[in-house]
């Protein structure tokens, strides 16, 4: 392949401009390794976060030609090449240096979700689940946390809400409502600190997963649907109301 233009955002905390860069491109080349020349070549103090290149660690997020994409996963012959292919930081996140972000919000709201609470175990000492019950949850653990989904959320990204948790930490809460053997009732939470009710479905969040996770049909309308049930149904609203008044 020819040498190929690029652009690529430099500078600290947002105040930076798109700067071009020119590297010979090779087969089999994805968008992680150009930018590994670059900063050999060019720019040897260009920030980047990268560790496994291999789709699994979920580090080198970044937005290549304004999509929200792994740099290690995006091939380079994927992409228009007459154009100069422009890679800048996920935009939604504070910014920190060059292709860098501020990702540290995602751990706080990861804190606020109480870990499995398992139910005592049967007369036997065992567990006994369904093996349906356990296939239903794989996916949600496939997340590799690369929080391309926050980053696109229009909840979170447009509207700035900052009482809306965001799908990666809806689906986080989906894989411990829907675990067999998990006793906690986390409906109310999931209400009032985690803000479910903010999503809309515009499945933004979905069609950006490098994993394919079903996060809108198989985890969030889940939850939302299990909220409206003990929340807004009348008969459970009743049922709720009888139940404390007598406690
Ligand atoms: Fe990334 Fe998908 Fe996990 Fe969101 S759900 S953080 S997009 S792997
Ligand atoms: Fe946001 Fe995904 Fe809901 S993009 S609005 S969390 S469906
Ligand atoms: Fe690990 Fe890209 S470097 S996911």
């Amino acid at each position: 392949m020819a040498e190929t233009r690029f652009k690529i955002y430099r500078g600290e905390k947002a105040k930076g401009q798109l700067c071009e860069y020119h590297v010979e491109v090779t087969e089999g080349m994805v968008v992680l390794d150009a930018i590994n020349l670059i900063q050999a070549r060019h720019a040897n103090d260009l920030a980047v976060r990268w560790n496994c290149k291999a789709g699994k660690c979920g580090s080198c997020s970044a937005e290549v030609n304004g999509k929200p994409r792994l740099m290690c996963m995006t091939r380079m012959d994927e992409l228009p090449l007459d154009e100069p292919v422009q890679i800048e930081p996920m935009r939604y996140f504070p910014h920190m240096r060059d292709l860098v972000s501020d990702v540290s919000r995602n751990y706080e709201i990861n804190k606020r979700i109480k870990p499995l609470t398992p139910k005592p175990r049967e007369s036997d000492g065992t567990y006994r689940m369904q093996q349906k019950d356990i296939e239903r949850i794989q996916e949600f653990h496939k997340c590799i946390e690369c929080f391309l989904c926050q980053n696109v959320c229009h909840v979170l990204r447009d509207q700035g809400i900052q009482e809306f948790s965001g799908p990666r930490f809806l689906i986080r809460i989906a894989s411990l409502v829907m675990h067999p053997l998990d006793k906690l009732n986390r409906l109310k939470e999931l209400k009032n600190i985690f803000g479910i009710g903010y999503c809309n479905v515009t499945k933004c969040c979905t069609e950006v997963c490098p994993e394919h996770i079903g996060i809108t049909d198989n985890g969030i309308i889940p939850l939302k649907e299990r909220v409206t049930g003990d929340f807004y149904d009348p008969l459970a609203w009743i049922w709720r109301s009888l139940t404390s008044f007598s406690k």
